[in-house]
């Protein structure tokens, strides 16, 4: 069943699981744009399908005059039981504590699942480990070497342009 969480802060801000509020072209524009730099635009159907496919977190702003504009997102890529995969994770209204209060509702519900074995996700040293260090309570950079394992992954046609 789809959720809503307001803001504590900002109440014209909302997080909703719900597909129906979905505005697919600002999704768009925003995996096509610089600051998604591992997306790109999708064809509307397909974009439906992987959101539709998706444990979806959009973050909502509504306006003076009523309407309400997609303005983030936050995709997990899961069973609902064991996995759960984090990507497309952005805010176009940045530094109001938005990400932190995203992060924040999706570990509270993740923390509920109780079969589940591990949260994963792919950032870049610099700026997002210590952003997720420091907002996602025991998160750490996976280091499977020193426990005796390896990660592999083959990459597709939709791989982002920053691995290939
Ligand atoms: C990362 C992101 C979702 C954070 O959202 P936000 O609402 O601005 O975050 P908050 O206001 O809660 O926190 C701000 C923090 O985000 C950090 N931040 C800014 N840009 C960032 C980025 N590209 N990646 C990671 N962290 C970033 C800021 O340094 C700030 O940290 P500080 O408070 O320690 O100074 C947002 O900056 C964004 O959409 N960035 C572009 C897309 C992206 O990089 N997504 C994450 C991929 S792993």
């Amino acid at each position: 069943m789809a959720q809503d969480w307001t803001h504590p802060k900002y109440p014209d801000y909302i997080l909703s699981t719900r597909k129906e509020w979905f505005n697919v072209i600002a999704v768009n524009d925003a995996l096509d744009s610089d600051m998604v730099y591992w997306g790109t635009r999708l064809p509307v159907d397909v974009l439906r399908k992987m959101l539709d496919n998706s444990l979806t977190f959009g973050v909502y702003h509504t306006g003076p005059d009523g309407a309400r504009q997609q303005v983030g997102l936050a995709r997990l890529v899961t069973d609902e039981v064991s996995f759960a995969y984090l990507t497309d994770f952005y805010v176009l209204h940045q530094g109001k504590g938005l990400g932190t209060w995203v992060l924040q509702v999706m570990d509270e519900m993740l923390s509920t699942w109780p079969h589940l074995r591990r949260l994963m996700f792919i950032t870049d040293p610099k700026h997002g480990k210590p952003f997720y260090e420091t907002r996602l309570p025991r998160c750490h950079e996976l280091d499977l070497v020193s426990r005796g394992y390896t990660m592999m992954e083959k990459l597709y046609e939709g791989a982002p342009k920053v691995f290939l």
